[in-house]
């Protein structure tokens, strides 16, 4: 057996969920040995899920930090905590496993930089996608030359209309203090693409958008606050019984999957479980009346265009639509390559030549999150703790697509003002 490394997780949503069960699923590499989360309740389903005894539970940060109780800490908290929370962790001397967005501010990035000078300390960026092998094909398609010399690249990031309404209108870290503004929450990924695949540092920023519908003006007159009093549940597309109810059932009623466990922390979760969440939470209200319209980080679609030192330039579109998948047109001057997540293919389409196409399903063995990204940066990860291979979405290597969300936010901010990313 290996040396196995041990792992403590930060916040055990959603996402540190993941990781501990994947983590702890490689029991000859790591092994889970504390897990903290301010939310009693999801303690109470990581106990259900792992074997883990209640010593190795905390529900308060600071006594999580009193000594160092892993070699690697997976951060997974409110997007606004990250840095904070990384810096502690480097300065014990921690190698982090950090979710995105890393921050929305310059300052706060300079500093996570130099402090993880001063440790010496690695941190892996959650940026899966790099690790997807549609996305990773696409880059190795670039780089071999088939399209010429990069010229443009247009990308579209489609979040299936119910997504939205759930991650981007209706959970509440994402619209109040704690959140980071909707470009980095949702669009890091895709500036992340963008930058690898433009391949030089991003000189100026544009960028428009707006929450333009997700606000009270477009509730209908007799609407209410809980979808399940209002007169529109059975018809609306954003009603939460809709989403969460009859989808759940019309999934055959699964134990505990996304986006139903969002609902209800409940293992095995039931219909009045459901019921009981769209009755107290955010889950539950009117994608009008929560408010959002107070907050000027949340959009709900926005236009970036961008301009990179190497002359290449590019175009993120985020909207809400019937079908998610991201979109990524490159077009060379010899040629275009099209990946579509819609159609599950790559396009390759050098100029008077045959199209090739490529199936995303001869690439990757399963789709499960991310493009099997999750799966693809947890597998690399003991490597690069041990310092036996290189860590591909070093801080490093992810900050300039941050800073490239953060000059958009700026821009929008400033009627679409040109913004330079290194000023
Ligand atoms: N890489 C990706 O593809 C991806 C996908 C979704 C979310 N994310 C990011 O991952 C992070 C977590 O997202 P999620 O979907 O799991 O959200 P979540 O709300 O399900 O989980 C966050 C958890 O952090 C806990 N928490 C908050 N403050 C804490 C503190 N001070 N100490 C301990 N626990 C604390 C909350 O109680 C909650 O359980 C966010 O930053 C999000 O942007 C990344």
């Amino acid at each position: 057996m290996e040396n196995r490394l041990s792992a403590a997780i930060l916040g055990a949503g959603a996402r540190g969920t993941m990781f501990a069960e994947k983590l702890a699923s490689r029991v000859h590499q790591f092994t889970v040995t504390a897990i903290c989360d301010i939310n009693p309740e999801q303690l109470n389903k990581c106990k259900k899920i792992l074997s883990i005894s209640d010593e190795q539970l905390f529900d308060d940060e600071e006594r999580f930090f009193e000594k160092k109780r892993a070699d690697v800490m997976v951060i997974a908290t409110y997007d606004k905590y990250h840095v904070r929370q990384c810096v502690r962790a480097l300065k014990m001397g921690y190698d982090v496993v950090l979710e995105k967005p890393i921050s929305d501010s310059r300052e706060e990035i300079d500093l996570l930089l130099k402090t993880q000078k001063e440790t010496g300390c690695l941190i892996v960026v959650c940026h899966e996608l790099r690790y997807g092998a549609a996305f990773e094909k696409l880059g190795e398609l670039l780089s071999s030359g088939v399209i010429g010399r990069l010229i443009a690249i247009d990308a579209m990031e489609r979040v299936r209309y119910w997504h939205q309404a759930q991650a981007y209108v209706r959970i509440q870290s994402v619209r109040n203090e704690v959140a980071h503004p909707t470009i980095l929450a949702k669009c890091s990924h895709d500036l992340d693409l963008i930058q690898s695949y433009a391949g030089a540092a991003c000189e100026t920023v544009t960028s428009i958008g707006d929450l333009t519908f997700f606000r009270k003006e477009s509730a209908p007159e007799d609407s209410t606050q809980y979808c399940l009093d209002c007169p529109h549940m059975e018809t609306c597309p954003y009603s939460a019984k809709r989403i969460y109810v009859d989808a759940w059932k019309a999934q055959g009623c699964p134990e505990f999957v996304w986006p139903f466990n969002k609902v209800s922390l409940k293992k095995p979760t039931t219909e009045e479980d459901l019921y009981e969440g769209l009755r107290t939470s955010y889950f539950g209200q009117c994608v009008f009346h929560l408010g959002n319209e107070k907050y000027e980080h949340v959009v709900d679609h926005q236009l970036v265009q961008m301009m990179f030192k190497n002359g290449v330039t590019a175009t993120l579109k985020m909207v809400f639509a019937a079908e998610a998948g991201r979109r990524i047109n490159l077009f060379g001057t010899y040629g275009e390559l099209l990946l579509d997540e819609r159609s599950a293919t790559i396009e390759v389409r050098p100029f008077g030549e045959k199209k090739e196409i490529i199936h995303f399903s001869d690439l990757i063995g399963s789709r499960e999150g991310h493009g099997g990204g999750d799966d693809r940066l947890v597998n690399s990860l003991y490597d690069i703790f041990t310092r036996k291979s290189v860590n591909r979405t070093s801080l490093a290597e992810s900050v300039e697509s941050h800073l490239i969300g953060i000059s958009a936010e700026e821009s929008r901010l400033n009627g679409g003002k040109l913004i330079y990313v290194h000023p």
